[in-house]
């Protein structure tokens, strides 16, 4: 898999850099390819998966928007809840359909690690990426 991380904010694009970061705005040239970026922040961290790997759940039938066919993605970080201190705190949830970004989610120590995407548009499957300002960047995927 082909991962690029932009260097100014941390998103992961799969498959290709973008001309410019989908959040941040920062151009091409800013993102570094790091195929292993999952990868290190596990080897790093063995035993921290359980706080870190999003938790998600797939609801086809979601009701906030009526007469549509929202699809709700909710993640929780982890199967044991991340720390959300200032020193120690999950920074942002980004959200994919089929390796396209769509949402990002930002965080603070003041709520809890989850989010939630109410999708317009569905896939094959649905990609969590989480960064931990300590424990780097923790994936999941789902299917639609
Ligand atoms: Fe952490």
């Amino acid at each position: 898999m082909n991962l690029f991380v932009c260097q100014v904010c941390g998103h992961i694009e799969f498959n290709a850099a973008p001309d410019n970061c989908p959040v941040c705005w920062a151009p091409k040239e800013k993102f570094t390819q790091n195929n292993d970026v999952f990868k290190e922040s596990a080897e790093k961290s063995p035993e921290a998966g359980v706080k870190h790997q999003p938790k998600l759940s797939v609801e086809k039938e979601c009701s906030m928007f009526e007469g549509t066919e929202c699809i709700k993605v909710a993640a929780r970080i982890g199967e044991t809840v991340h720390p959300m201190e200032e020193k120690h705190f999950i920074q942002w949830v980004d959200f994919y359909v089929d390796e396209k970004f769509v949402k990002r989610a930002m965080m603070t120590p003041s709520v809890f690690p989850g989010a939630a995407a109410h999708l317009k548009v569905t896939g094959k499957k649905v990609t969590v990426v989480e960064r931990c300002n300590l424990h780097g960047w923790w994936s999941a995927e789902a299917a639609l």
